[in-house]
């Protein structure tokens, strides 16, 4: 790829939220908003041009290459003197980014060779503890037997990261995979044998002064694969020893966005980089809900590095609970989901003279030395100023000294809200969620003694200071801290704010597919937190989002990729392995719990469940999917020719296809819609990666109303890679069970003495 000139036009205006700022969670039903003053044709824009390959496009040299995009340009300079082209791509799409206006635009698409042209958006960017949690431990199992994931390649697409954080140290570091073709530019990091490549494509925006302005790149990318890093804390608590997943893999950092979120062309560049460096496994934490996949860089890109054998592992969304929220919900991606784990950081709140006490979270256990006393409580809100403590003018009211409640959600971060209410001179503040965040609290580091706490207890909370008001008395209050604590019950559980499917645009594929740590990790950052008085030398701090749970599964399916034999590294094996291996149960055997209600999960909110690293490297059997599937499955959403070959690069005659829909795709997950008609026939293949000699017994787990039948009724393998196709025939027994529009869920096992396949299955009646 080649680069060009940095200065740039102004970008479309975006709201902007980061996949892992829980505080959003609120206001994540934004639109992507395009230029609102476009009603002039002369305004510049980056677009993300399309275009047909060049006759022996891959004979042709970069030059070349570049000549044939620039062939559609009005010419090669702006008035101003910048260059147009952008971006001239080789691998992500057949095409280019450059500047234009409307008008040229239109006057492109007549070109000969011309496919689609978009204007390019911003998307929001979306530990010591977790391998002990997901059963990964120094001296056992998978994590030492895989060699913590060497010899693997993890490609970060972010901010950026710091390069100086003890966790990216290359001590026990082998030297890079031999097969490395990546480089290192200094202004994103010095590499080392950790960091073995560095890259930036911030050409939609001002490139930041700061290493990682946000922390987001450095925080995910030592999730994915951090050292190990002894004697680390966050003020003081979940002390312990900090790595990543796959510690002794490699990292290759492709800072493509900012604290502001991140453009759909810089994405292309950072994958298209990527695949020529040829990373193993790509991480991202990036998206903005479902858009037609011609229309997705992370789609279209995740695609591209799919056929060169790359799975790309990216974050669901914090746009939880609502249903329908989920992002990166493309097929050939490994869309995960957050769950919490079992460590506390608790607080207790003392209500005036009640004597129940109320459990919170929170990483910053205040001043050392003394306990709160009781403290008056304000609650700006209910008396009448701003209610979420948006900003420190708290409508009038004299916070002096005060624990100040203040509402979750909005567009500051709980942090944030924190300083406002130490600005204005409260003492302490009360986090209050609300129905949407149900039972997830967040051990943050706040800048003043606070408690988060769930939507029951601040329902509690709230009760209690509006009687003490109709009673004309002041209501007290006062936080005690009680450290890091373990064995928290229904854990892992889904985070409320984690997006649910099912998806707008995918046709039916189950999403999320997989869950994976993301509430309260603890990763490297790169400055202090917490008051200004505190601060270790060495930083790690405490985040929640899916964005950490992508990172984890992006760790994990390198250790898988690195356990298994090189021939049958195909990305949709070890998606497969992690798919099936999934743990639909909690640590006490019960259902995985949905902390939006404290309901068992349905499967539109945790896909086949918590990822299982020791399974995945051992899972019997993988449903293998080829490439070329997917081209029938994307004529089969009802795309133009033209559509479809935005993602494939090459022409597509969807007319000459034989119809495959969603429903046939071989995905690890089931999902059908049933009604008319009223039995479904679903055929899988699946390869036999387990003993060469091993029979299989299905068991279904069903709901009333359905019937099921399989056939084969046992899969019977002789050899290693031997191949098995079995039917699964579903249909409705009891139409006066489920009615029009209703969700059955079940799940489908195919059972040998070694291994249990699971495959989730979802029936939606129409
Ligand atoms: C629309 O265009 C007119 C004329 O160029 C300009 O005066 C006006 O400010 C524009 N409106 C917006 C919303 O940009
Ligand atoms: C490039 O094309 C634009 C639009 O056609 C025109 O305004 C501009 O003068 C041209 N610049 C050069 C250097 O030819
Ligand atoms: C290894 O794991 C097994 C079972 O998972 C356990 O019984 C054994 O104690 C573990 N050994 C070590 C050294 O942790
Ligand atoms: C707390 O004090 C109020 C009066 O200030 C009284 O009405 C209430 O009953 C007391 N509650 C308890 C649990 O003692
Ligand atoms: C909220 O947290 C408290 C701990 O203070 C817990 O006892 C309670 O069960 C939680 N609420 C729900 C609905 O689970
Ligand atoms: C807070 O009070 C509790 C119980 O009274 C005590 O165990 C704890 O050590 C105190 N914490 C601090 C920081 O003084
Ligand atoms: C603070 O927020 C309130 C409500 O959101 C708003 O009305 C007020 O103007 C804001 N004050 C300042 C100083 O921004
Ligand atoms: C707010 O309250 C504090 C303490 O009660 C007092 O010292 C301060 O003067 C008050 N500020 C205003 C602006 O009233
Ligand atoms: C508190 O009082 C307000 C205003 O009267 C009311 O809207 C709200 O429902 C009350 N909340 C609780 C939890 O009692
Ligand atoms: C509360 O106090 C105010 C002013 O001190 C008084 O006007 C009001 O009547 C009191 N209300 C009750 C319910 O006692
Ligand atoms: C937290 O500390 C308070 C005050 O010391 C104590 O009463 C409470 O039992 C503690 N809670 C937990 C869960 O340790
Ligand atoms: C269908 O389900 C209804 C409601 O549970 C039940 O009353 C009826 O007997 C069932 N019919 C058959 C054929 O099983």
């Amino acid at each position: 790829m080649k680069k060009h000139n940095p200065l740039l036009p102004l970008l479309l205006l975006i709201q902007l939220h980061f996949i892992f700022s829980f505080h959003s969670v609120l206001s994540h039903l934004l639109p992507i908003v395009h230029d609102q003053e476009s009603n002039t044709t002369q305004r510049i824009h980056t677009y993300i041009v399309h275009v047909q390959k060049p006759k022996d496009a891959d004979l042709l040299i970069d030059e070349e290459l570049e000549n044939w995009h620039k062939s559609f340009l009005p010419n090669t300079t702006l008035d101003s003197g910048e260059p147009r082209l952008v971006y001239s791509y080789h691998d992500t799409i057949s095409g280019f980014a450059a500047r234009l206006t409307k008008e040229e635009v239109k006057e492109m698409e007549s070109m000969e060779g011309f496919i689609q042209a978009q204007p390019d958006e911003v998307l929001p960017l979306l530990t010591t503890y977790t391998p002990d949690f997901l059963g990964l431990s120094q001296r056992n199992g998978t994590w030492y037997d895989d060699g913590y994931g060497k010899g693997m390649v993890i490609g970060i697409l972010d901010t950026g990261i710091d390069p100086t954080h003890p966790s990216f140290s290359d001590e026990g570091m082998p030297m890079p995979p031999v097969k490395w073709k990546g480089t290192c530019d200094s202004r994103v990091a010095t590499c080392n044998n950790k960091i073995i490549g560095a890259a930036e494509f911030l050409r939609g925006k001002p490139v930041p002064t700061d290493i990682d302005d946000n922390g987001h790149g450095t925080h995910v990318a030592s999730i994915a694969a951090g050292n190990f890093v002894d004697n680390i804390d966050v003020l003081g608590n979940a002390k312990g020893t900090a790595d990543g997943m796959a510690p002794r893999a490699h990292l290759a950092i492709y800072k493509v966005c900012t604290k502001d979120g991140c453009a759909d062309s810089d994405i292309l560049a950072g994958i298209d980089q990527a695949i020529s460096d040829r990373v193993d496994v790509l991480s991202v934490s990036i998206g903005i809900g479902s858009r037609p996949f011609y229309q997705d860089s992370i789609a279209i890109g995740s695609f591209a590095a799919l056929r060169r054998k790359i799975l790309t592992c990216a974050a669901a969304g914090n746009a939880g609970p609502s249903e329908n929220s989920i992002a990166n919900d493309a097929p050939w991606i490994l869309t995960v989901g957050a769950t919490t784990t079992d460590r506390r950081i608790k607080a207790t709140l003392k209500l005036g003279n009640e004597t129940e006490l109320i459990e919170g979270e929170t990483a910053y256990q205040g001043p050392i030395t003394a306990n709160l006393t009781m403290l008056p409580m304000a609650f700006p809100g209910y008396q009448g100023g701003n209610n979420n403590c948006l900003n420190d003018s708290f409508n009038g009211i004299n916070v002096t000294g005060m624990l100040v409640l203040c509402l979750s959600g909005g567009d500051l971060s709980h942090i944030e809200k924190g300083m406002n209410v130490k600005k204005a001179g409260g003492a302490a503040m009360v986090v209050l969620n609300q129905e949407e965040q149900g039972l997830t609290t967040l051990a943050e580091a706040h800048v003043l003694p606070a408690i988060h706490v769930n939507y029951s207890n601040a329902l509690k909370i709230i009760s209690f200071f509006n009687s003490s008001l109709a009673k004309n008395s002041t209501a007290m209050g006062s936080i005690f801290f009680n450290g890091t604590q373990f064995g928290a019950l229904s854990a892992p559980a889904v985070a409320s704010f984690s997006s649910r499917g099912p998806s707008y645009n995918n046709g039916g594929i189950l999403k999320p597919d997989i869950l994976g740590p993301g509430v309260n990790i603890l990763g490297a950052w790169p400055s202090k937190v917490g008051p200004e008085s505190l601060g270790s030398s060495m930083t790690f701090n405490i985040q929640s989002g899916t964005s950490m749970a992508a990172a984890h599964v992006a760790g994990i399916a390198a250790l898988i990729k690195s356990s298994i034999r090189r021939h049958r590294r195909y990305p949709s094996s070890i998606k497969s392995a992690i798919i099936t291996s999934a743990k639909s149960l909690d640590r006490e055997w019960k259902p995985i719990t949905d902390e939006h209600n404290g309901n068992p999960s349905k499967i539109s909110a945790m896909g086949a469940g918590q990822v299982n690293p020791s399974g995945a490297s051992d899972p019997g059997l993988v449903y293998h999917l080829h490439t070329h599937y997917y081209v029938r499955y994307l004529c089969s959403l009802g795309y133009t020719d033209e559509q479809v070959r935005v993602i494939t690069q090459y022409r597509v005659q969807c007319l000459r296809m034989r119809d495959f829909g969603p429903e046939r795709l071989n995905y690890p997950s089931i999902l059908v819609t049933l009604g008319i008609p009223s039995r479904k026939v679903i055929r899988r293949v699946v390869e036999n990666v387990g003993e060469p000699k091993s029979i299989y017994y299905p068991q279904f787990e069903l709901p009333e109303g359905v019937s099921v039948e399989v056939y084969p009724s046992r899969l019977e393998f002789s050899s290693q890679y031997e191949k098995q196709w079995y039917n699964v025939v579903l249909s409705i027994s009891n139409s006066t069970i489920l009615g029009r529009g209703d969700f059955a869920e079940g799940q489908l096992l195919w059972v040998s003495p070694r291994h249990v396949v699971r495959s989730p299955i979802t029936i939606i009646f129409n």
